[in-house]
């Protein structure tokens, strides 16, 4: 059984301090672009994960793997009366880079659990596999479904965002590293302790004109909309990336920012053209590893073989 799972962009990523259990609450814009990894998961004597393609080396084939994770949290939200699953092997694609801001991990396994639900006829809901990928992080639940939808919470508390199905262009450009969420969590609560008036709001709005730009879907409002209190934090740890956001905005990009925790860089375009364009002038700019055109929204993980 294959599932094929989108990586994340935040339009607005709005961080409030850290709470008592260590997340920040947070409000955030989510919308899922066009790079997806595959999951596929088979029957087999005990839980094991294998991992190939796009930095394939650096995700865990341990415990610590969240698709692994995501296994071991399903089977145990099973009714009681329900026939215990035997072991599930897990092979994972990935096209989304590692630690790169994208989500691609909770991506895995938002996939590995649509797909176990199928594998494993268990019949749970898109809700209740909503509250179970809650547990395995913050945005496992946002991979389920996809699309655009608001994010509250420490980003598991999901609304869909009501706005046209406008298809919006992007320019995803890697960087030649990675950053550990935590450490830029961490690095922002430093940056608004050192600065006066640089703390955060207790409770983050969402923007009401990013909003309204996406319900007008015109592209060049919702360009000048994008943020994330995380990117300056990010690019207090990886300051490569100011180079690489001018770079996107003087070559035509409508607005930039960095992916959730980074370091990848998203650049919106107006059209697609204007999206190849950009790819193609950054990629020569020598201001990033790789780039991607990506297109969203698309859906969450879906399944798309049986077998
Ligand atoms: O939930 P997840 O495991 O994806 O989060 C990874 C780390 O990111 C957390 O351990 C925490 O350090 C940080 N985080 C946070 N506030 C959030 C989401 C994540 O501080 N809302």
């Amino acid at each position: 059984m294959t599932a094929r799972v989108p990586a994340k962009l935040n339009l607005q990523l709005a961080v409030g301090p850290p709470r008592a259990d260590g997340y920040h609450g947070l409000v955030t814009v989510f919308h899922a672009v066009s790079l997806f990894d595959e999951v596929t998961v088979e029957p087999g004597a005990r839980d094991t994960v294998r991992v190939t393609g796009e930095g394939a080396d650096r995700v865990p084939e341990d415990g610590d793997n969240l698709a692994l994770r995501a296994v071991a949290a399903l089977r145990a939200a099973l009714p009681r009366r329900a026939a215990r699953p035997g072991g599930v092997q897990v092979t994972i694609a990935k096209r989304i880079p590692v630690a790169a801001g994208l989500a691609g991990g909770s991506a895995d396994a938002a996939a590995a659990l649509v797909a176990c639900n199928e594998l494993w006829a268990s019949g749970f809901s898109q809700q209740r596999l909503a509250e179970v990928a809650a547990t395995v992080g913050s945005d496992v639940a946002f991979a389920l479904v996809g699309g655009t939808a608001v994010g509250r919470g420490r980003g598991e508390q999901l609304t869909p965002a009501l706005v046209p199905s406008t298809q919006y262009y992007w320019v995803l450009a890697f960087a030649d590293g990675q950053l550990a969420t935590p450490a830029v969590y961490t690095a922002l609560d430093r940056l608004r302790a050192s600065g006066p008036g640089k703390t955060g709001p207790d409770d983050p709005d969402l923007d009401a004109a990013l909003m309204s730009a996406l319900r007008s879907g015109d592209a060049a409002r919702v360009g000048g909309r994008l943020s994330n209190d995380l990117q300056p934090a990010a690019l207090s740890l990886f300051p490569a990336l100011r180079k690489t956001l001018a770079a996107g905005l003087e070559l035509g990009a409508l607005g930039a920012l960095v992916a959730g925790s980074g370091p990848t860089c998203a650049f919106l375009a107006a059209n697609a053209e204007r999206a190849l364009e950009l790819a193609v002038s950054l990629s020569g700019a020598g201001v990033c590893r790789s780039v991607a055109r990506v297109a969203g929204p698309v859906p969450g993980a879906t399944v798309v073989t049986a077998g």
